[in-house]
């Protein structure tokens, strides 16, 4: 039977299983009730459960045969910080969480893929169910990775998941390369002299330093970068005084930066800091500047993407299956973990809806069996059973 049939004759209990994780959201870092859930329906299984791994981080571990390969599959748990205007019946019941990212869908994937593992043991080796908590900026992947993951946890190859609305379901998308920016955050700090609005000869002015160097920061990407290097920096906020009357003594200039590699990453950091520093001292004020490395980009190992749309093709048939996706600009923390283990990064159709990060986002339950199914068959493929066995 294919993975696809097998896992549908669980769908009720699984859907049951994503809209409990939705009516209680957790933010990041403070998955508790999610983890321990998981936990729970792992050891059911009997899959040998790791808690705790990177705060609230769980790994399952399931063995057969006497093969040493290992794949990683992974998921992610949390919500987001923001308010619900659903009115699904399952809703969220936390004020101020929701998943509307569909982290709920993805642990619940996971999970039908490691049901489905440890019933039928249709393969040679071991998987590694990696379960992480934060990914939304919260440094999760990170977390789990400091507490040694792939030392505890050694995997050949990994495999992450997202599901994408407007894109049909039952369908996937993927490519080679990279397919998801890192991602930056910055704050430019810069101080002058604060004085009377009726004064400005007395002061050094940050608010007129920061609309320059605000004006100037778009020539990094203009004028430094290659053409050749898509990169995005963005400034998203600039907060500068109280008053009407008063020169204050500091502005702030906060935004983001996005790229394909890390290389490029680092030039847009010397840029910021170049320009921000130049442009400042020219109107005699000072510039400091924090910038903070929240996404690596995401990169798709060419073995590891053929494996994973091969998986797909097997489930859907190859026209639903895109293999050239165009990159996009959004960020994801599996990059992390891909930068220590080759690994691909797939989309699945959601069908049509609002878009994540929206406060009627939903995750499509139809979208549960094509998840959870494509995360065991492309165990199967990559640690094929002796048919003997
Ligand atoms: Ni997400």
């Amino acid at each position: 039977m294919s993975p696809l049939d097998a896992i549908r004759r669980h769908h009720a209990e699984l859907t049951a299983f994503r809209r409990d994780l939705h009516a209680h959201p957790e933010l990041g870092m403070a998955e508790f009730r999610t983890a321990e859930k998981v936990a729970t329906a792992l050891e059911a299984l009997g899959i040998e459960v790791h808690r705790g791994v990177g705060g609230t981080g769980v790994v399952g571990v399931l063995r057969n045969g006497s093969g040493n390969r290992a794949i990683g599959l992974r998921a992610d748990m949390d919500a987001l910080p923001m308010d619900e205007l659903t009115d699904l019946p399952y809703r969220s019941t936390v004020k101020g969480a929701m998943h509307a990212c569909g982290h709920d869908g993805h642990t619940t994937m996971l999970l039908g893929a490691a049901k489905y593992l440890a019933e039928t043991h249709n393969f040679d080796g071991i998987v590694h169910f990696i379960f992480q908590p934060g990914e939304e900026g919260c440094g999760g992947a990170l977390a789990m990775l400091e507490d040694g993951l792939f030392e505890r946890f050694p995997c050949d190859a990994i495999y992450g998941m997202h599901n994408r609305p407007n894109m049909p379901l039952g369908e996937y998308a993927i490519n080679s390369g990279p397919t998801a920016a890192g991602g930056a955050f910055f704050d430019i700090t810069i101080t002058g002299k604060g004085s009377h609005g009726a004064r400005p000869e007395v002061s050094i002015d940050p608010v007129l330093a920061a609309c320059h160097v605000t004006t100037a920061l778009q020539s990094i990407v203009s004028r430094n970068l290659s053409p050749r290097d898509a990169a995005v920096v963005s400034v998203t906020k600039v907060v500068g005084g109280d008053a009407y009357n008063v020169i204050p003594e500091t502005a702030v200039i906060s935004g983001t930066a996005r790229f394909f590699a890390r290389e490029v990453g680092a030039q847009i950091e010397e840029g910021l800091k170049r320009v921000a520093e130049g442009v400042a001292a020219g109107f005699g004020a000072s510039a400091s500047l924090d910038y903070r490395l929240i996404f690596a980009p995401t990169i798709n190992d060419a073995e590891q993407t053929e494996a994973y749309a091969a998986a797909a093709a097997e489930l859907v048939g190859d026209a639903k299956v895109a293999r050239d996706k165009p990159p996009g600009m959004g960020s994801e923390d599996f990059s992390f973990m891909m930068e220590r283990v080759p690994g691909a990064y797939i989309y699945l159709g959601n069908g049509d809806g609002a878009m994540p990060h929206n406060p009627r986002y939903q995750f499509n339950d139809e979208a549960i069996p094509y998840g959870a199914a494509l995360y065991a068959r492309v165990v199967e493929k990559g640690l094929v059973k002796d048919s003997k066995g």
